[in-house]
C-alpha cells in the first residue's frame, strides 16, 4: 500500500468523520455576518479556533480541512493550527480550489479556478503540514436546462488535472463535485444529473490515469430540491444516494464523504444514520463518512456570537453535534 492510500484510508476511522472548516474569506465573512459577528482575519481565527480548539474532537474527527489561511495561523493556546491538530491525531488538510466564476460557454453555470500555479502551491501547502487537499466544482440543476452537459464536462476535467497534480506532489485529493440543493427540482432529478455527472467524472479520471486507490469523492446526498415541496425521508434519502453511488462509483476508491449542502444538523445526522443502516444491507465497497462544514458549526455559532464570554458553552455545542453525527455511522 502507497503512503497516500494509507492517509486516504486513515481519515475513515471507525465512527470519526471530517470537519470542513474551510471556507473561504469571502464565504467566511458571510457566515460569521450571519450570526451578527464583525469580518475581519482575527475573527476569522477565533471562528476556526473556536472548532479546532475544542478539547476532545479527536474523538469524533480524523481530518480537518482548512483554508489555506489557516495553514498560518495560531490559536490562543499559541500553536500552529496545523500542529495542534497533528498532535491529537487529526490530520490537516486543505481546499487547494480558487473559488468559482461564471462558466463563459454558459454564464449561468459555475466553473472553478486554481489549475495555474497549482504545482507551486501544493509545494508550499505540503511544506506548511498538509496532508490532503479538496477541490469543489459546482453543479446547478435548473429545470430540463441545466446543467449543461459541457459545464459538468470542464468541471470534472478541471478535478481531474487537480487530482493528477494532487497526487504528484503527494497529497491525497478529495474530489468534491457538489451537486447544489438549491431549486424546485426532484429528489429524481439530483438522482439523474449526480449519475450523469459521476459516469462523466470516472472517465475523466480514466483518462488522466489517476489513481483511484488513493482518492476520496466528496459529494451531496440524494436529496428533492430546497424549494420543493417534497420533504424526503430520510430512507428515501439513502436509498437514493447508496443507489446512485453503487451504480456510479469504481469499488476502487478509498473512500466517500457527504457533505451538508444547506441541511439542517438533525437533517444531516439523520440521513447519514440512514444510509449507514442502508449501507450494511446494500454492501457498499467503500468506507463512508461525513465531512460537514454548516451541519456541524452553525448552532455552535448561534451560542458563540463572536463573545469570548460564550466560548465554553459553544464549544459544548460543538461536541454534542459531533457526538450525534458520530453516532449517525454504528
Ligand atoms: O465546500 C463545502 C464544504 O466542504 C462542505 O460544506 O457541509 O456546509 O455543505 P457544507
Amino acid at each position: 500500500m502507497t503512503d497516500l492510500v494509507a492517509i486516504a484510508r486513515s481519515l475513515f476511522l471507525h465512527g470519526k468523520g471530517l470537519l470542513a472548516a474551510d471556507e473561504s474569506v469571502h464565504t467566511a465573512t458571510a457566515r460569521l455576518a450571519d450570526y451578527g459577528i464583525g469580518a475581519g482575519a482575527e475573527s476569522r481565527r477565533q471562528f476556526r479556533d473556536l472548532f479546532i480548539g475544542t478539547e476532545g474532537i479527536e474523538k469524533y474527527l480524523a481530518g480537518v480541512i482548512l483554508f489555506s489561511d489557516s495553514l498560518l495561523e495560531k490559536g490562543d493556546d499559541k500553536n500552529l493550527f496545523t500542529k495542534s491538530l497533528l498532535a491529537r491525531g487529526i490530520m490537516p488538510g486543505v481546499k487547494v480550489d480558487l473559488g468559482t466564476e461564471p462558466f463563459p460557454e454558459s454564464p449561468n453555470e459555475l466553473i472553478t479556478n486554481g489549475l495555474i500555479g497549482l504545482t507551486e502551491r501544493l509545494e508550499e501547502y505540503k511544506k506548511q503540514g498538509a496532508v490532503f487537499t479538496k477541490w469543489r466544482g459546482v453543479i446547478n440543476i435548473d429545470g430540463d436546462t441545466l446543467p449543461s452537459a459541457q459545464a459538468i464536462h470542464e468541471n470534472m476535467k478541471r478535478l481531474a488535472s487537480y487530482a493528477k497534480e494532487a497526487q504528484s506532489a503527494g497529497l491525497v485529493p478529495i474530489l468534491e463535485p457538489e451537486v447544489l440543493m438549491n431549486g424546485k427540482h426532484s429528489r429524481a432529478s439530483t438522482r439523474a444529473v449526480t449519475g450523469e455527472m459521476l459516469q462523466t467524472l470516472f472517465s475523466v479520471l480514466a483518462e488522466h490515469s489517476v489513481d483511484r486507490a488513493s482518492l476520496i469523492l466528496k459529494i451531496a446526498m440524494i436529496l428533492s430540491g430546497s424549494e420543493n415541496a417534497k420533504k424526503d425521508t430520510p430512507e428515501e434519502v439513502a436509498e437514493d444516494t447508496l443507489a446512485v453511488l453503487m451504480e456510479n462509483v469504481p469499488t476502487q476508491i478509498a473512500g466517500i464523504v457527504f457533505l451538508s449542502g444547506g441541511q439542517t444538523p438533525d437533517q444531516a445526522t439523520e440521513n447519514l444514520s440512514a444510509i449507514t443502516r442502508r449501507t450494511r444491507s446494500s454492501g457498499a465497497p467503500w468506507p463512508l463518512t461525513f465531512s460537514y462544514a454548516r451541519a456541524l458549526q452553525d448552532e455552535a455559532l448561534a451560542v458563540w456570537k463572536g463573545k469570548e464570554e460564550n466560548v465554553p458553552a459553544a464549544r459544548a455545542t460543538f461536541l454534542a453535534r459531533l457526538a450525534k453525527v458520530s453516532g449517525a455511522l454504528s
